[in-house]
């Protein structure tokens, strides 16, 4: 499905998403902003309506319909973005492939393990680029931090830490369809943990409880939890998990090796440092996913576009999408059996 390159004119990619909700609408504005060499020709939403259509006709998105299987069928179109509610993923994703388009699929891919491998053999009988938007391993400081590992500034890898705070819990209905903190929250940081590592994880171990919102203990759920994981190389990795940090979404890293650490803060407005007699105060974190990652979402979306380009590799492929399923099925195992699960146990 890739365009002709013309002697040395740039490919445009025609891409259509998925699902007009807050991350799709997130993608539409990098794509239409941010990201050069790409144009949407179609978004598609059951729940299209006047404000969705006029806003996307205003970014410069030509057709909007309620059903994607227009996107699909439309021979223009390269490739896909899946924005839509979870449990539309995997089957839209092998639905977008047996069409011979390249995918986006929007974390996590699926909960269940046998649905994720119907993609796995989807991709393998129509070998489309698949690439999973797990956006974190595009910021910044996340990237500084897994440079300097693979670089071996801090020599062999023995302790990595995680912290990952959200301002403020969900309300129990998104709870209660969620999948679990682990599935749902922590599936950014099992990820994370992976990608600091360089490896998967061989097996995991969790502490949980209610502690911000009885309700959302009532919807079956827990709401923070420090979670310890071995890795295959070794390192031991630690990951604190809260619903709600009052002062900002707190988002930090650091790893610990034989030659040393990296370790990167939270981002901020700005700089700025007030020092006077009442004391030394900086701004808070920003204040969720919407304000930290903006950029990070663009750099993912620009990396699918130039894999379909450079007929590359991906970033992040469909195991990648795998992984952190299995590390939070795993996690939900050890809470329920109070014990360290490793991830052969959930990957069958
Ligand atoms: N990578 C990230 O940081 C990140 C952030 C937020 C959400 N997400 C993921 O993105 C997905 C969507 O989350 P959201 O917060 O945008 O939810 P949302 O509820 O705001 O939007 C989902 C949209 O999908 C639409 N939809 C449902 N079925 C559809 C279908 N068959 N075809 C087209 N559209 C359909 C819904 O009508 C809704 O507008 C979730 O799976 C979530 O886990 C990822």
């Amino acid at each position: 499905m890739l365009h002709k390159q013309k002697g040395d004119q740039k490919i445009m990619v025609t891409v259509g998403i998925i699902g007009a909700g807050r991350i799709g609408r997130v993608h539409v504005e990098s794509i239409c902003t941010k990201v050069g060499n790409a144009k949407i020709k179609a978004l598609a939403d059951p729940f299209m309506n006047e404000e969705t259509d006029l806003w996307a006709k205003k970014m410069g998105v030509e057709i909007t319909t309620k059903d994607y299987k227009e996107i699909l069928a439309d021979p223009e179109i390269d490739a896909v973005l899946i924005c839509s509610s979870t449990d539309t993923h995997s089957p839209i994703s092998v639905e977008a492939i047996q069409a011979g388009k390249h995918v986006f699929c929007e974390k996590p891919i699926d909960h269940d393990v046998a649905k994720i491998k119907e993609v796995i053999d989807a991709l393998a009988k129509n070998p489309v680029k698949y690439q999973v938007g797990f956006n974190r391993r595009f910021d910044h400081n996340f990237e500084a931090v897994r440079d300097a590992v693979a670089a071996g500034k801090i020599g062999d890898t023995h302790i990595i830490k995680i912290t990952s705070r959200d301002p403020e819990p969900p309300c129990a209905d998104y709870v209660k369809v969620s999948g679990g903190m682990f599935l749902d929250m922590t599936i950014h940081d099992f990820d994370m943990v992976r990608f600091l590592a360089g490896c998967n994880a061989a097996e995991v171990y969790v502490e949980a409880a209610v502690l911000v919102d009885p309700a959302i203990g009532e919807a079956g759920d827990v709401d923070t939890a420090v979670i310890t994981l071995k890795m295959e190389n070794g390192a031991i990795a630690v990951i604190d998990n809260s619903r709600q940090a009052v002062y900002g979404y707190d988002q930090r890293a650091e790893v610990f090796g034989s030659k040393g650490m990296v370790a990167t803060g939270n981002d901020t407005a700005s700089a700025a440092v007030i020092s006077n007699v009442d004391g030394v105060t900086g701004e808070k974190p920003l204040h969720f996913f919407l304000e930290r990652y903006m950029d990070a979402y663009a750099k993912e979306i620009k990396c699918f576009i130039e894999a379909i380009e450079n007929d590359t590799e991906t970033p992040l492929g469909v195991d990648d999408g795998l992984q952190p399923v299995l590390m939070g099925l795993a996690a939900k195992k050890s809470l329920e059996e109070h014990r360290p699960v490793k991830i052969a146990e959930v990957a069958v």
